[in-house]
């Protein structure tokens, strides 16, 4: 079976993970919501992440920094002047096209990396790329698009009131270093760990939630003294841990993973090494997050010369010594990831002659964890004995009440937004055994359970 965006897209809408942003009133070309189902399971991404990094390790603390941050942040950090990518507009229908991604398209990632703009409208010319939307190939010179959303503070529209909406979390953990270290008395080697949303003019938005221009980041800053460890060491633990906690903690299928190191043309203006994990989307190899990335000790310098602020930090062994700290950063997109945990999680399989979707969530993923349904609707005692199982199995996970429709259609409804068990209450319960039946929504095995048993025994079949 190969899952398609399509198939995606329409369960996301149909079953309230994702709707399309202001929808009554048209849309808003590449804005997506969250439904009752989506927002569980990206806020589910983002606990999983926060424990696992910040939480359960003592070397991190965590951060929630201002989206809105003064202007000289992105001078110092390099953004208003590097952070661009190369437009051209087709001069017959006026489609707005990345010059580096339509050569990436036809021709191949490596003839598209590290290209100057001059570079790139002579190839584009010479192979006469096409359009994608008319398939003419006149197109404009290549030309510097600066990525950041630009906005007024206050009430009056001058440059003195520019700010920028942040095209990346990282900044608002560098600018608060000091912060950190002075309130904390975190040690060398410690990170800063963040989640916020993040704001990018992308020329190509698309595919879904897979490119946006708002979107969320999970971002590490990691600082490090480089005399005491070996950049190359941090480099590939946090490639490690990255890769364990998309493939083991987060359970998208290894098959689907790969890691891709940056080549020098194709680095940030900051970045000295990085490397990439790639999940397979439906339309091929894609950036899921970046595993790592080796910023060397660039923006806290930065942000020193440009604020006249010391961002050095004092060596506990010989208080003589002042040092910048350098930097292992690992970023995850939220949605991204929320993306392809869809994407891996799909399944379509044949029962008795019928088509059964189902989501194979990991359970700490599952925007649902039980649903609780009487196994007929108009037999008071059993719906009495359904609600009281739901209220006391709401108390410690997310449940559902269902009693509409035949039991089958509510298995298959469960599937479909990837609840990992289903608790039936039948006439046994009430009459003769006070047991329910628990269904595995994988093996679509059936077990009794005593009702004084079941929080324990889910607890166990859930791991959490
Ligand atoms: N601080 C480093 C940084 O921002 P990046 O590779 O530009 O690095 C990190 O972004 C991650 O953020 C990406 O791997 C992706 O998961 C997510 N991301 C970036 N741009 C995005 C966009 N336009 N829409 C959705 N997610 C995006």
């Amino acid at each position: 079976m190969s899952v398609t965006m399509d198939k995606v897209v329409s369960l996301a809408k149909r079953r309230g993970f994702v709707f399309p942003g202001s929808d009554i009133y048209g849309g808003l070309a590449n804005t997506w919501d969250y439904g009752p189902y989506g927002v569980e399971l990206k806020n589910n991404l983002k606990k999983i992440w926060w424990k696992t990094f910040v939480q359960d390790r003592d070397d991190m603390v965590g951060l929630d920094a201002s989206i809105l941050m003064n202007p000289k942040v992105w001078e110092a950090s390099g953004h208003v002047a590097s952070f661009t990518d190369p437009l051209m507009d087709c001069k017959k229908c006026k489609e707005r096209i990345r010059g580096d991604k339509l050569i990436e398209q036809h021709i191949g990632i490596e003839a598209a990396v590290g290209k100057t703009l001059k570079q790139i409208s002579e190839i584009i010319k010479e192979k006469k790329l096409p359009c994608p939307k008319c398939g003419s190939s006149d197109f404009s010179e290549a030309r510097s698009f600066n990525l950041m959303f630009k906005t007024h503070q206050g009430v009056v529209e001058e440059s003195s009131a520019l700010v920028y909406m942040r095209p990346e979390t990282a900044q608002g953990i560098f600018v608060n270093f000091k912060n950190v270290v002075t309130t904390t008395r975190m040690k060398l080697p410690f990170g800063i760990g963040q989640i916020g949303k993040a704001f990018r003019n992308e020329i190509t938005p698309g595919n879904f939630t897979f490119r946006t221009r708002e979107f969320e980041q999970m971002e590490i800053e990691y600082f490090f003294d480089p005399e005491a460890s070996k950049w190359e060491e941090i480099f590939a633990e946090w490639k490690k841990l990255s890769w364990e906690f998309v493939c083991k903690t987060l359970g998208i299928k290894e098959e689907n993973l790969r890691l891709r190191d940056h080549d020098k043309d194709e680095l940030s203006h900051y970045s000295k090494g990085t490397t990439d994990i790639e999940y397979k989307f439906p339309f091929g190899w894609g950036e899921l997050c970046a595993a790592a990335a080796y910023r060397t000790n660039y923006d806290l310098t930065q942000h020193s010369n440009f604020s006249g602020e010391e961002l050095s930090y004092t060596d506990p062994q010989n208080p003589q010594r002042k040092i910048i700290p350098h930097v292992m950063e690992p970023s995850f997109g939220a949605d991204r990831i929320a993306l392809a945990i869809m994407l891996d999680a799909y399944d379509e399989e044949e029962v008795d002659g019928d088509v059964r979707t189902v989501m194979r969530f990991t359970p700490a993923l599952a925007p649902i964890k039980v649903a609780i349904l009487p196994l007929v609707k108009n037999k008071e005692v059993i719906t009495q004995k359904a609600e009281e199982v739901y209220h006391l199995l709401k108390k410690e996970f997310t449940c559902e009440y269902d009693e509409s429709g035949t039991v089958g259609k509510r298995y298959r409804r469960q599937d479909e937004i990837g609840t990992p068990f289903c608790v039936t209450i039948d006439f046994e319960t009430v009459e003769k055994d006070n047991c329910v039946t628990i269904r595995d929504r994988d093996a679509m095995t059936q077990e009794r359970i005593k009702i004084e048993e079941l929080s324990a025994v889910l607890h166990k079949k859930l791991g959490i």
